[in-house]
């Protein structure tokens, strides 16, 4: 499967990179290891020594260099082998690995794995989530998917699904049928969902204390391609105009394939200083999310990629409803910037 690489994708969250340890991770297919220098600067290598291919994180750090556990030879941050401790000990032109353009940026790695260095695309701003955002910031998550990240991007564009999935917890069943309207924005795509006069779901009644009453709720969801996305929900009494100083908030969700049949997912959530919590209510907030996407989600979005298997998706003919107007956009949108990004590879090989 290709790609969309010309991207910065999250690697990881930053605290999971340390000095003097390695990281390693499967990312767009390719195997990459991570670690800090002295100085705390991170730096991602492709993890497979060019002698033998043995994966680099299987050697020793030593300073700033990485050396492969099977015959030593010594790699430094651009990915040149800088040591050969064997014969002469020249060191043949052939003997590098890449290395990865890097951002540590709102407490994730991000990881440039196109052409170029990145810097003229713009990570996307999940500034609500760092320390000192003025939200408070519920603890970032990763759970594994065995899915497609085109599978897990169409569950988080089109929300209808929380109604039935998460009944209760993210969900009320007078969702359904909602008012849902889709609009581009710029490269963007925004699906919106309004839900007036419903029961109150049990995230927005634990974290607001609407004690079980009927409320007014939204999702809007923005999708920045090619697989970031930034959520803004929320409750307030039914009928009023505009929304309360807190009774919302941003979900952070963020995608990276591993490969074409799996992808990391990676979650937290800012809510706005309005927002009164106890610690207990904090980490049963967080629960409820982990519960939701991990119990919830994560075992729907790996039964349907081992149902799919390896076919692909439009050749199986999937059936289309008014919900889907939002994946299907969406999809439509990756096929296009696939076929751009390898134009413009053909145009610079001629
Ligand atoms: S496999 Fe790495 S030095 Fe031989
Ligand atoms: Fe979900």
């Amino acid at each position: 499967m290709n790609f969309i690489r010309n991207a910065w994708y999250v690697a990881c969250w930053s605290a999971e990179v340390k000095v003097g340890a390695m990281f390693n991770r499967r990312l767009l297919d390719e195997p990459i290891v991570f670690f800090r220098k002295q100085d705390g600067a991170a730096v991602a290598l492709q993890d497979r020594c060019p002698h033998r291919f043995i994966p680099l994180h299987l050697g020793t750090i030593r300073g700033d260099r990485i050396e492969c556990g099977y015959h030593g030879l010594q790699f430094d941050c651009s990915g040149s082998c800088v040591k050969n401790p064997h014969g002469d000990g020249k060191i043949p032109a052939a003997a590098k690995v890449r290395s990865y353009p890097l951002q540590d940026k709102h407490g994730m790695l991000w990881i440039w794995m196109g052409d170029g260095d990145g810097s003229t695309t713009q990570i996307p701003d999940y500034s609500m989530i760092e320390p000192d955002s003025g939200y408070l910031t519920s603890t970032g998550g990763y759970i594994h998917i065995k899915a497609n990240y085109e599978l897990m991007a169409e569950n988080l564009l089109d929300l209808s699904h929380i109604t039935y999935l998460h009944d209760g917890l993210l969900g009320s069943p007078e969702q359904a049928g909602a008012d849902q309207v889709v609009k581009d924005h710029g490269t963007e795509i925004h699906c919106n969902r309004w839900m007036p006069d419903i029961s109150v779901p049990g995230v927005f009644d634990m974290l607001y204390k609407r004690d079980g009453k009927k409320v007014d709720m939204w999702t809007n969801m923005r999708w920045l391609p090619p697989s970031c996305f930034v959520l803004d929900s929320g409750v307030r009494k039914a009928g009023l105009a505009e929304r309360e100083d807190h009774g919302w908030y941003y979900g952070v969700h963020i995608l990276t394939p591993e490969g074409p049949l799996t992808t990391h997912y990676h979650f937290a959530a800012a809510l706005p200083l309005g927002t009164s919590l106890t610690p207990e209510e904090a980490a049963k907030f967080a629960e409820m999310r982990r519960y939701a996407f991990q119990e919830q989600d994560k075992p729907i979005l790996d039964a349907q990629q081992a149902a799919i298997g390896n076919n692909n998706f439009w050749d199986m003919k999937p059936v289309l409803l008014s919900i889907d107007a939002g994946p299907v956009r969406m999809r439509r949108s990756l096929e296009r910037m696939l076929l751009a990004e390898q134009k413009q590879k053909e145009d610079a090989t001629k």
